[in-house]
């Protein structure tokens, strides 16, 4: 599954990339780090990796590379957690690609896939309230926000409860 949308490039990540991303340091990123959900915590790049290509397997929670759709190098990854018709997107952006509205455009260009291909009926964005640029990511995508969460959640120097937005968008 690959879609091109303008200058970007969605595509399955490869098991091939694992010393690209090292270099990135997209997994060592403080911010990716802090505010992406999901096992960054612990994996190596490999295993991450290894992570996105089973979740093709499965259907569960299928994930894009968002790569340059000139030179191919990734920028940033976009994922879409499955539970019957409803999706959660989740998204991190490397910093040397930020501002300049790659997550904003991924997460637009999955979301419309995620309601053809999916069948889904609802696609959820849920962020920590202090991430103020995923805040806009999901209100440039036309989620509404419908309710504020106070749930656990391991910020690296250990579990901590931390108050999260639920943004929604439904299908039409
Ligand atoms: C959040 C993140 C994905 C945004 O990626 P990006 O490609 O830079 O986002 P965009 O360029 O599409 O910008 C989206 C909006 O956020 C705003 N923004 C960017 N950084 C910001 C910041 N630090 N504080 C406040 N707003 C910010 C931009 O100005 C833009 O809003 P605008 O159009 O009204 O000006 C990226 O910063 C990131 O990867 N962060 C770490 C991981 C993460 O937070 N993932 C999401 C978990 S829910």
């Amino acid at each position: 599954m690959e879609i091109t949308a303008g200058t970007l490039h969605l595509r399955p990540w490869s098991l091939t990339e694992a010393d690209a991303l090292v270099a990135a340091l997209a997994l060592r990123d403080p911010e990716i780090r802090r505010w992406a959900t999901g096992s960054l915590e612990k994996a190596d790049e490999r295993a991450w990796l290894a992570q996105r290509v089973a979740d093709w397997a499965d259907g569960s929670s299928p994930s894009f590379a968002v790569a340059d759709a000139t030179s191919g190098e990734a920028l940033g990854h976009v994922r879409v957690r499955v539970a019957g018709e409803r999706g959660e997107v989740g998204y991190w952006v490397l910093p040397d690609a930020r501002g300049r509205g790659v997550a904003t455009r991924a997460v637009g260009v999955a979301g419309r896939w995620a309601f053809a291909f999916l069948g889904l009926s609802r696609l959820d964005l849920r962020h920590a309230t202090g991430n103020a640029a995923s805040c806009r990511v999901a209100a440039k995508n036309g989620f509404a926000l419908t309710r504020l969460l106070s749930e656990p959640w391991w910020g690296g120097e250990g579990e901590e409860t931390v108050e999260f937005h639920l943004h929604t968008l439904s299908s039409v």
